[in-house]
């Protein structure tokens, strides 16, 4: 006879106040992305302090400004709406940004430190550009047309960003955090 057991609980029943409609939903996911938008101004500095290439140092730099002006974007978005502005705290990136420390905890400064922040700032960038694209097809599905510039301005950001450490880690710093490991072998 087949045992087949299941861990699955089935369809999770809502709690009270649960998003009925698409507008609640797209709500709701602005106030996550506020909220993740907020700790990454708080996060940032933490990762310029610990980075040392001036390349990655000053992408760095430039993203906070931008995150800084992203989140008055937002704070513009909640206005056009009609909502008033108010955070919601975002799981997944609180845990990205948990993890970001644990990699710097666990890396030596220095070049091998530096992929490691890229390693991190990268997971941000991707669940930014994946909130973003979504709240504008929302948004587009919703005929939110007023706040869609809004939402395609940062979503570009968001992907530069994302370009520009691709092309920091590939031109020079997997390079070096390579040869980092080389040495350390060598010296053994
Ligand atoms: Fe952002
Ligand atoms: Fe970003």
């Amino acid at each position: 006879m087949n045992k087949v057991e299941s861990n699955s609980k089935g369809a999770v029943k809502a709690k009270s106040g649960a998003a009925e409609n698409l507008r609640s939903l797209f709500e709701d996911q602005i106030k996550d992305i506020y909220w993740a938008e907020k700790a990454l101004t708080k996060a940032i500095p933490d990762l310029i302090e610990n980075a040392t290439a001036e390349d990655l140092k000053g992408a760095l730099s430039g993203h906070l400004s931008e995150t800084q002006k992203q989140v008055l974007r937002l704070e513009q978005v909640f206005e056009k709406l009609g909502l008033k502005v108010e955070a919601k705290k975002c799981e997944a990136m609180a845990g990205i940004l948990k993890e970001a420390e644990s990699i710097i905890e666990e890396t030596e400064i220095g070049h091998v430190r530096d992929a490691g922040i890229i390693a991190a700032a990268q997971k941000v960038e991707h669940y930014e550009i994946a909130s973003y694209g979504t709240l504008l097809a929302f948004a587009k599905t919703l005929g939110a047309s007023e706040v869609e510039d809004l939402l395609l301005a940062t979503l570009n950001e968001e992907k530069n960003a994302n370009a520009k450490l691709s092309e920091i880690a590939e031109a020079t710093v997997n390079e070096e955090a390579s040869e980092e490991n080389h040495s350390v072998k060598k010296h053994k």
